[in-house]
Formats: structure tokens, sequence, C-alpha cells
């Protein structure tokens, strides 16, 4: 997969690009990441790629002619042209559905803006506008960061062990993950559940269940809602662990 990233930052995304097993699956040439330095396409003396908004308002706005310039140098590969991202806080809120839609894409651009905003007149040369979450940051740069991480764990061979993201939260089970636990046995009085360290599957299948019920409706009762129960499981909530 070919990622591009298009910012007045880029550099900003290097530790996360060369570090871990996003640097590893960089370095296995499962994804190429390029930096795309949006003021190398500012045809001004300057360089500049920003301006006052029209209507008047604080701050500055991302210009619109350097930006298009950046997406319209982007390759196409057999006349496919990578799929354009905005990240923005006014864009539709990123999720593990959209990770695994990207993560089949050839190639994708990640379009970070900066200051306080992007001249609309933008949004026809992209493709969808995401967030990652309703707060506001300085620039797309740390979303950028997020998606790609996200997306490139899901693309065939990054993660070491096949089956470490079939299992886990948000994935298609639409419950949050349940408890893990590793050795010691017994950390500062508080012992592994026994249940985990007897051999009956089983038992354990059903106390992970229950424990990724429990935790759901407890921190999420919004995805707890979506959930399809059946009366058993929904009585067994209410009672001990199993
Ligand atoms: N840029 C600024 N805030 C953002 C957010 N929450 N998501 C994506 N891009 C952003």
């Amino acid at each position: 997969m070919d990622v591009y990233v298009l910012s007045l930052f880029p550099k900003m995304l290097h530790g996360f690009t060369r570090s871990s097993i996003i640097g590893r699956a960089v370095e296995e040439g499962r994804v190429r990441v390029h930096d795309v330095q949006i003021r190398d396409f500012s045809t001004n003396k300057h360089r500049t790629v920003d301006d006052a908004p029209y209507g008047g308002g604080s701050g500055m706005v991302m210009a619109a002619p350097p930006i298009v310039a950046a997406i319209e140098s982007l390759p196409s590969v057999e006349g496919i042209a990578p799929r354009k991202i905005l990240l923005t806080p006014s864009g539709r809120l990123f999720s593990q559905r959209d990770a695994e839609r990207l993560a089949v894409e050839p190639a994708i651009a990640l379009v970070c803006g900066r200051y306080e905003g992007v001249d609309d007149r933008v949004r026809p040369y992209i493709d969808e506008e995401l967030s990652i979450g309703d707060y506001v940051l300085t620039g797309g740069e740390l979303g950028a960061a997020v998606i790609l991480d996200a997306v490139v764990r899901l693309l065939p061979g990054v993660l070491g062990n096949h089956h470490s993201s079939v299992d886990e939260s948000h994935g298609r089970g639409g419950t949050l993950e349940y408890p893990q636990f590793t050795r010691p046995a017994t950390f500062r009085d508080v012992p592994v559940p026994a249940v985990l360290q007897g051999g009956d599957h089983k038992r354990v299948a059903r106390w992970r269940r229950w424990q990724a019920l429990r935790r759901t409706r407890e921190r999420r009762p919004d995805l707890f809602a979506k959930l399809s129960l059946t009366d058993k499981e929904l009585a067994e909530l209410d009672g001990d662990e199993p």
C-alpha cells in the first residue's frame, strides 16, 4: 500500500512511521509512506500557504491553490488515484469499519489541515472527510497518524500473530475486549483469575464473553445497545461471573 501524507509538517509522523510495528511494516515494504510538503506547491514568492478569512474572524485559513496542486501531483497507478482523505474535526467520525475499508485500497492520501481550517473549495478534490474524535487538534497530522496506524496494522503480514486483530475491541463482535493477563500469576496480591489458569477452553471462552459484555455495558452503553444478545446471555450478565 502507498500512503501519501500531505502536510506542512510531514516530519511530525517520522518518529511514528520509523518505530515499532509500523516501522517494521515500512522496512518490510508492506507500506510505503510518502511525504508531500504542501508548501512546495505554493507559487508566491514567500511560499505562503494561508491567508485571512473572507468575512472576517480570527486566525488564518489554508489556501486552496497549494493543497489542490499537491493533491493533483499524486501519481495514479494503473489509472487508479489514491483515495483522498481530509483530516478535519468536522469530518465523519473514524471507526474500525473505516480502517477495514481503507486497508484494501492500493493507495490513500491523508490531507492534513492546519490553522483555523481549509478553504472550502478544496472539498471537491477530496473523497471523504474524517475526524478522529470530538476535540480540536492543532492540525490533521495526529489524525493522519491514527488512521495510518489503524489501517497498516490490518495489512497482511503486519501483525505477527494472525489472530491478533480478530478478537479485539471494536472488532466484528461489537463488544470491547475481555481483560487480559500474563505472568506473574500473582501481582501485589492480585491473582490471575483461576479460570484462566485451568485448561478448560470452553469455560475460558464463556468467562471472556461474560467479561466482554459486562465491560461493554458498563463503559460503552452505546455499543451495548447495538448488540443482539440471547435471553440467556442477558440473564447471565446480572449474575456472578461464570
Ligand atoms: N484536525 C484538528 N482536529 C482534528 C480531529 N479531531 N480529527 C481529525 N483532524 C483534526
